[in-house]
């Protein structure tokens, strides 16, 4: 791994054009153990395929350090509920497109490939990352990988986005949003709104303060293994003007205790992070 993925820029204007350029969120780990603690609490084929030995690993670390099984089913439910989100969020119009910017090894845009075919799922992520993902998926003869699915390397501390797309105008684009301070955030996600078409909508996690104290001791070792997260947020209000701030109409957010539940998921769960869906339209 390059030493570049440590550095903590996360956002920044390039000099040569007046594109922004959306700088490095945290190395790949946070990617490994994500995926890790999918394959230990959610196995199938596919998440045991995205995962590695290592990230599995630090999964299981995890279990053993927070013994609370609201936090596990917090985990088991984060991919699925994600999912829903981004689904819920899909303006209605013939083919519409989802851009996913840091897929790492989620399960997510190929879930969503194969359930709809009228959507052209998008994602990217660094080489490295994206060329692991590839090789992992390659191994596991068992997954087919719909034709909807274009898969982009680039490190977007380098590349424009809007130069990974090109004329493409996603409807829906969701990232991880813990890794950047509120105000980088909303930089981010104005940003994000400028590149998505005019139906688009963002959708994010964000962790939750409530739910990060549950789980102080492991949170501290997981700071320490995958990196801060300085997106932290207190209240629904902050979590709201991180989006209406960034220009978005109408801000939804999604309690993982709750829309698990509304899901039919296993409850209950821990709200260790919540999820925000931010329409560029009013609602
Ligand atoms: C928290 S992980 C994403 C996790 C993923 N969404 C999941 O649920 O498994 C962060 C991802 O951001 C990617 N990333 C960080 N900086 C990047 C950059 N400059 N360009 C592209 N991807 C980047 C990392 O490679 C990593 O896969």
């Amino acid at each position: 791994m390059t030493e570049i993925y440590d550095q903590p820029i996360l956002l920044k204007r390039a000099s040569s054009n007046d594109s922004f350029i959306l700088g490095h969120t945290q190395e790949q780990k946070g990617s490994e153990f994500q995926s890790g603690a999918r394959a230990e609490l959610t196995p199938s084929p596919l998440t045991l395929a995205l995962s590695s030995i290592r990230g599995r690993f630090m999964a299981q670390a995890m279990i053993f350090m927070v013994p609370d099984t609201r936090a596990h089913r917090f985990i088991a439910a984060r991919s699925p509920m994600l999912k829903a989100a981004i689904l819920r969020a899909m303006p209605q119009k013939p083919q519409p497109i989802l851009a996913t910017v840091a897929v790492g090894f989620s399960p997510v845009t190929i879930l969503i490939a194969h359930e709809r075919p009228d959507v052209r799922v998008i994602e990217i992520d660094t080489p490295e990352v994206i060329q692991k993902r590839k090789t992992r998926l390659r191994h596991a003869p068992d997954i087919i990988i719909p034709d909807n699915i274009e898969t982009y390397k680039a490190d977007l501390s380098t590349i424009a986005l809007t130069d990974v797309l090109g004329d493409t105008r996603p409807d829906v684009m969701d990232i991880t949003g813990g890794y950047f301070t509120h105000a980088e955030l909303t930089q981010v996600v104005r940003y994000l709104a400028d590149v998505m078409s005019d139906e688009g909508a963002c959708v994010c996690y964000l962790p939750w303060f409530d739910g990060i104290e549950q789980i102080k001791g492991a949170a501290r070792f997981f700071k320490s293994q995958i990196g801060d997260y300085p997106g932290m947020v207190g209240h629904v209000d902050t979590a709201k003007r991180i989006f209406t701030d960034a220009g978005y109409q109408t801000v939804e957010v999604l309690f993982p205790s709750q829309f698990g539940a509304e899901l039919g998921l296993e409850t209950p769960i821990m709200d260790i992070e919540i999820l925000v869906i931010a329409y560029k339209q009013q609602k």
